[in-house]
């Protein structure tokens, strides 16, 4: 019979190798095999050296094939090893497709653990010091994508919060700005943009509405898109 192992699905946070939670870290080192996706950082690998590494990042464009094959080789692991952590960047339950790998490991009783990771909106909002909600400005937050499965319509419709944070969004935030301003938001929005955050190569971009509709200038690491008044920067804020 073989080993049937226990998959834990492990949050890595935003990159920076400090930034996992004291569980993450620990599951790291007992591992016997960490499967990684494009997101994690090889700081963060330096942390669970004894294991063998998978890397399962994926190509967009690809992405069922992927995820497919993912949740086959996280099955196929179970059935060899013990301790298997399947390493996600951010949160894990946050635009992870968790659900798949769920569900693919539980229809062949594999036992699962979740270990929640620091997600990018709430890194992002730290490191721009910009708080997601302000008493009497902002009082509700959308973490949303553009980015849809192939069955879906292409432009679902867009949240109605005070703060919107957009995940996967360096080629589709131009698009949803237009459609933002098209509903009847102000122009000068502020909006921030924060590549690569946590990393040491973090840049952070600060626009309005408007000007995001003109396009972005940026996109060479994972992008972070965030929109509201609660973005506004305070009157002695330091600079970023
Ligand atoms: C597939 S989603 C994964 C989200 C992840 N589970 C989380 O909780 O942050 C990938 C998107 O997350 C955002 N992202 C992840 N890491 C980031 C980082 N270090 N800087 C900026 N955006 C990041 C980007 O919007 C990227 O396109």
């Amino acid at each position: 019979m073989a080993v049937l192992g226990k998959v834990y699905l492990v949050g890595a946070g935003p990159g920076a190798a400090d930034l996992i939670t004291v569980r993450g870290a620990r599951l790291l080192a007992q591992a016997e095999v960490v499967l990684y996706d494009a997101l994690v950082t090889p700081g963060m690998l330096e942390l669970c050296k004894q294991a063998e590494l998978i890397s399962v990042g994926k190509r967009s464009g690809q992405r069922s094939a992927a995820q497919a094959d993912i949740n086959g080789q996280l099955v196929d692991c179970a059935r060899r090893y013990r301790t298997v952590v399947r390493l996600k960047g951010g949160d894990p339950m946050l635009f992870g497709r968790a659900d798949e790998e769920l569900r693919a490991l539980e229809a062949e009783g594999i036992e699962v653990e979740i270990v929640p990771g620091i997600t990018t909106a709430v890194a992002a909002a730290a490191a721009t010091r910009q708080p997601l909600t302000k008493r009497g400005v902002a009082r509700s937050v959308a973490f949303f994508t553009s980015s849809t499965a192939p069955d879906q319509p292409d432009h679902p419709a867009l949240p109605e919060t005070d703060t919107l944070v957009q995940y996967m969004g360096g080629r589709e935030a131009a698009a949803t700005a237009e459609r933002l301003l098209a509903e009847g938001r102000r122009p000068d929005l502020p909006v921030v943009v924060v590549e690569n955050c946590s990393r040491a190569d973090q840049r952070i971009l600060r626009l309005t509405l408007a000007t995001l509709a003109h396009g972005l200038d940026m996109a060479h690491g994972p992008v972070l898109v965030m929109i509201g008044e609660a973005l506004a920067r305070r009157a002695h804020q330091a600079p970023d």
